[in-house]
């Protein structure tokens, strides 16, 4: 029987410390917004993967190119982070301990990877977080002609990286030096409903009970976030946990259970989640300016849901889950708010959607 339970005052209290720990380093206001998220998937999954944002979200392709037999697609929208999708032969890839589960072990190196937030000094930011005991994945910052960037290794956590760039010309250039052109069989389909498809509005990673603690106090330390609040559900043992930056834009969520996973099947969603799959990004959420159109459209387009569309506008938002993809393991969340509203679910929401993910 365990006796573990999350605390919310033990958490604030812990984020009270990072906080005062980031001003007396020297980080606060070093590290920005986000800039993109990096999707690695299996080599011959680039381009699937690839149309289905082209087909699913407002992202267009922006760039496709080679670096030494890696492949990448840049997929970008005016006002959102971007997304960055990988594959080719590795001969190390240290996220894939964190990859492996009884529902994604056929995708061993498929993952939402990294979370790459923008910064004014790269090279001062690696030296204090080494200071702090942060290992990264390079010894020193990479540095092309277009930026300078450094990723950590993954979180023992959450299994996720978090990237810095500094730009040194044109922001959003992520070519490295001799990368060649990628012809893609690729088209951004010319209808409606993806222009009310709008900006990555926040991720949510699920990672254990006994995790929710270090893993937002450990994201706080590496970027400009602050803990906003968590949301309780007791009968689907479930957290939702807000960070945030003070202006606002791209929210970082994590879930997590109360109480840990026990073997009875009392666990509830979140950890029976990431006994099924590992620690990982659950979701990527994107904001829509009209989501019942956009839900309808999606769904005679073929894409399936978890759920049918849940909230209304006197609650503040509407939303609804799709079925994991079969390329990334990503759920997609689409999202409209009213007046402002600018939570992440109501209460009956968060519970009806949590309950929805039992179906994956
Ligand atoms: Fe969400």
């Amino acid at each position: 029987m365990s006796t573990f339970r999350n605390d919310d005052d033990t958490l604030r209290a812990g984020a009270e410390e990072v906080l005062k720990e980031r001003r007396r380093l020297g980080l606060e206001g070093l590290v920005g917004g986000l800039e993109a998220v990096s999707i690695r998937v299996e080599p011959g999954d680039l381009v699937p993967a690839a149309r289905e944002f082209l087909e699913r979200t407002g992202h267009a392709l922006a760039d496709a190119f080679d670096q030494a037999g890696e492949r990448c697609c840049l997929l970008r929208l005016p006002g959102s982070a971007d997304v960055i999708l990988r594959a080719g032969p590795l001969r190390d890839n240290p996220f894939r301990s964190y990859n492996y589960g009884p529902k994604s072990g056929h995708l061993p190196d498929t993952r939402l990877e990294t979370f790459i937030f923008r910064c004014g000094d790269v090279r001062r930011y690696a030296a204090i977080q080494k200071e702090r005991g942060v290992a990264f994945l390079t010894p020193e910052p990479l540095e092309t002609s277009a930026f300078l960037f450094i990723q950590t290794r993954p979180s023992a956590y959450t299994g996720n990286s978090i990237g810095l760039v500094q730009w040194k010309g044109t922001p959003g250039r992520y070519r490295g030096d001799g990368c060649a052109d990628l012809d893609l069989p690729l088209e951004k389909p010319d209808k409606a409903h993806l222009k009310d498809i709008l900006e990555l509005d926040h991720t949510a990673t699920r990672v254990h009970a006994r995790d929710r603690d270090p893993a937002i106090l450990e994201f706080m330390g590496l970027t400009g976030y602050h803990f906003d609040f968590a949301v309780h559900v007791e009968s689907l043992n479930s957290i939702t946990n807000v960070a945030r930056m003070p202006g606002g834009g791209f929210a970082m969520v994590f879930t997590s259970g109360i109480e840990p996973y026990s073997e009875d099947g009392s666990s509830g969603p979140t950890e029976q989640y990431i006994h099924n799959y590992g620690r990982r990004v659950h979701h990527m959420a994107f904001h829509c300016r009209d989501i019942r159109p956009v839900f309808s459209a999606l769904k005679a387009d073929g894409m399936e849901f978890l759920s049918e569309l849940v909230g209304s506008p006197g609650e503040g938002l509407r939303q609804t889950f799709s079925r994991p993809s079969k390329r990334t393991l990503l759920v997609n969340e689409y999202i409209e708010r009213y007046d402002g509203f600018d939570g992440f679910f109501t209460k009956s929401n968060v519970t009806l959607l949590t309950k929805a993910t039992e179906n994956q």
